[in-house]
């Protein structure tokens, strides 16, 4: 064999396993090493090689299959339809010559094409039977997928019930996570001590394939639906007015979707969904178009893995490369120490991206990221910059690893590691850091909402020793303040009065301002109506608290341990002196005491918060979790999996109409109804 073949076959066995061994990462562990652009130059690499040199192909090659198989855990579904994958084009001669081709095999270019976003989410099948909802399975490999129906009934997106009401209908569909979503997860994740999710596509692949559906039922998972894939009955003949039809059934369909005919039309909107991607909701990584008809479709036939109907045009990638200037250690609200790149400052995507985080010290060590090296950004999710990988062969022989400080860099305490996590705390409450962020935190609009104490202020009042405890915030006075840099007479007394209003703020919002570690808004509200002040709840023990629904073990740890601490309760003392509201307000009187109400999906006169305070006033208990102990469920419009458990349950429903009976004459509904 010439040198030159030896070559090319050792390179496209080399590229078999290395695909083989991302698609494991990517499908199997949800934690690619490379980014989807790099992992697509890959497959394009060999697909070209193997064109090439077709003596060298085999027929278990990644070209010739789907990545994804069932994972062990999960039962296998045989999809009664294949769920086929796309074939991908970059640029516009490559999108030209799809649409050359297709012509050809249709025999007219007068035709239409549907364009669509293209997910960047996990591909999944719906089953239904006479509209319902009965089974839920991922795409596996095209062939056999996952059964996930047990997590599919816990997304609120995904219609238990449909109008359709045909023997059998199967749908297809994207399970994702919004960007917005993604973020508050991984800020929620980085607080546990949990590893964050590299981008939202993992974080909605790692939440849908648990096989313990009260996890995915945690997790914000959404989906939207563009394509039947097998009905009982005569569906429409074209992808677009399937489209609207899927969105009549009850589910929940993109609205970026639109039906044009010539190239150009194609590429300008291709251009303006890259242009403005940033401002999408949701990640998308490209365009598919799709044939319109679907006779048409049918007549253009399938490959054995994509269909030569449609086409994912990509979208560019959002990556840079740039060089690691430093790497430091900042420090959060809880003390949680995350390292952070400083980068050479490096456009991606229309963005300026000078930072990115590292998240921890076992990311940097498999990463094996250095001070001076060269890395790639992926703006992953498109908005949060990510670091794909360091180009080790452009590495400077000196470099040196980094090593993770054993003291905190503001305060200069030794560093705490908690068992089984891989976050770094600096233990230290005092610790000017982690006061500067737990004023954000107490000032936030959830919490104490006191407009005027931002960022800015409270780096000076901090530096300037006149808030060392949170408590200290009560103790500020005009003298004090005026003292400050750029604080006038006006602003001095604007801040004193919003200071003041907040004494006042529900006893709720103040046990969230406190900060606990793994206490959100929903935590607090439960706390606040089983511990009706803060006595009761510092006389807590773990076993009270995990007995509340909705309270495990963790959360309860963490409540006991802050109401331990001799300082937290001392600043307790001094809310309790400086007059805050520190009791939940009294509601025995209300015709609704000794009742649990839930909500659940949108009402269309009011908020849910709105709801919850009328509610609230009346007496009753508004829970978040719908257990036996739930007298009502109020039923919004789009209900969640809420309303079939409790029908389950035997837990009364009440419509919209009927909640606002009850409001304008509580005595008398409950009168008929009790
Ligand atoms: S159509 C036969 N439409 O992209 C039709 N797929 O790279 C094939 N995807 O596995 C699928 N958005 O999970 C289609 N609007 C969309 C899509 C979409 C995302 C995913 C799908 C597929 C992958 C192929």
């Amino acid at each position: 064999m010439s040198m030159e073949r030896q070559f090319v076959k050792r390179r496209i066995e080399e590229l078999r396993k290395e695909i083989e061994r991302h698609r494991k990462l990517y499908y199997e562990e949800n934690n690619p090493e490379i980014s989807d652009y790099e992992y697509d130059q890959l497959e394009k690499e060999l697909r070209e090689l193997e064109e090439l040199y077709p003596e060298f192909k085999v027929k278990a090659s990644p070209t010739e299959t789907v990545g994804g198989t069932v994972t062990k855990g999960f039962t296998p579904v045989k999809h009664p339809v294949p769920l086929l994958s796309l074939d991908n084009v970059y640029n516009e001669n490559e999108f030209k010559d799809f649409l050359l081709r297709l012509y050809k095999l249709i025999g007219t270019n007068d035709v239409d094409f549907v364009c669509e976003l293209k997910f960047d989410g996990l591909s999944t099948a719906l089953f239904y039977e006479e509209g319902k909802l009965v089974k839920g399975a991922t795409r596996g490999d095209g062939n056999v997928g996952e059964d996930v129906t047990e997590n599919v009934f816990t997304i609120k997106d995904i219609p238990k019930e449909i109008s359709c009401k045909y023997k059998s209908l199967i749908v297809r569909g994207e399970v994702f996570i919004s960007k917005e979503d993604f973020k508050k997860l991984n800020e929620q994740r980085e607080e546990e001590g949990v590893p964050p999710f590299a981008n939202p596509r993992n974080a909605a692949a790692g939440s849908l394939r648990q096989l313990d559906a009260t996890i995915t039922a945690k997790r914000p998972l959404s989906m939207f639906v563009y394509q039947i894939l097998l009905s009982s009955e005569l569906i429409p003949d074209t992808q677009f007015e399937c489209l609207k039809q899927l969105k009549e059934w009850g589910f929940k369909v993109d609205d970026h979707s639109k039906l044009l005919k010539t190239e150009r039309e194609i590429v300008d909107y291709y251009n303006y969904l890259t242009e403005n991607r940033d401002n999408i909701p949701y990640d998308a990584d490209g365009m598919v178009v799709k044939l319109n008809s679907i006779p048409l479709q049918n007549k253009a036939g399938n490959t054995a893995k994509d269909p030569r109907w449609a086409v994912a045009y990509k979208f560019p990638p959002e990556i840079g490369k740039t060089m690691i200037k430093d790497i430091v250690i900042q420090v959060g609200r809880t003390g949680a120490l995350t390292p952070v790149a400083i980068l050479e400052p490096v456009k991606i995507g229309g963005v300026v991206v000078s930072r990115v985080s590292l998240h921890n010290e076992d990311e940097i060590k498999r990463k094996d990221v250095r001070v001076g090296d060269m890395v790639q950004i992926e703006r992953a999710g498109g908005v949060i910059p990510y670091l794909v990988k360091v180009f080790k062969e452009e590495r400077n022989p000196d470099s040196r690893d980094f090593q993770f400080p054993e003291t905190c860099p503001v305060c200069g305490s030794k560093i705490h590691q908690p068992e089984g996590e891989v976050i770094k705390r600096c233990p230290n409450r005092n610790c000017k850091a982690q006061i500067k962020e737990a004023i954000r935190h107490f000032a936030s609009r959830e919490g104490m909402d006191i407009s005027g104490l931002g960022r800015v202020l409270i780096e000076k009042l901090v530096e300037n020793n006149l808030i060392n405890y949170l408590s200290d915030i009560y103790k500020l006075d005009e003298e004090k303040l005026i003292k400050l840099e750029r604080m006038g007479e006006k602003s001095v007394k604007n801040l004193l009065s919003e200071i003041e209003k907040s004494k006042s703020r529900e006893y709720s919002k103040f046990i969230y301002a406190l900060g606990i570690r793994m206490v959100g808004e929903e935590t607090a509200s439960l706390l606040e109506s089983h511990f009706p002040s803060i006595d009761d709840l510092i006389k807590a023990k773990e076993e009270d608290l995990t007995a509340i629904d909705g309270i495990g073990p963790k959360v309860a740890k963490e409540i006991v341990e802050f109401f331990k601490t001799e300082e937290n309760l001392k600043m307790i003392d001094e809310f309790k002196n400086a007059g805050l509201n520190l009791k939940a307000e009294k509601k025995e009187a209300g015709p609704f005491s000794g009742l649990t109400f839930l909500i659940t999906g949108t009402l269309s006169n009011m908020t849910r918060e709105e709801a919850k305070s009328l509610l609230k006033n009346l007496g009753a208990k508004v829970g978040s979790t719908l257990t036996k102990e739930t007298d009502y469920l109020i039923v919004g419009e789009k209900p969640g999996s809420k309303l079939t458990k409790a029908k389950s349950l035997g837990v009364k429903i009440l419509n919209e109409q009927e909640f606002q009976k009850l409001l304008k004459n509580p005595e008398l509904f409950l009168k008929v109804d009790r």
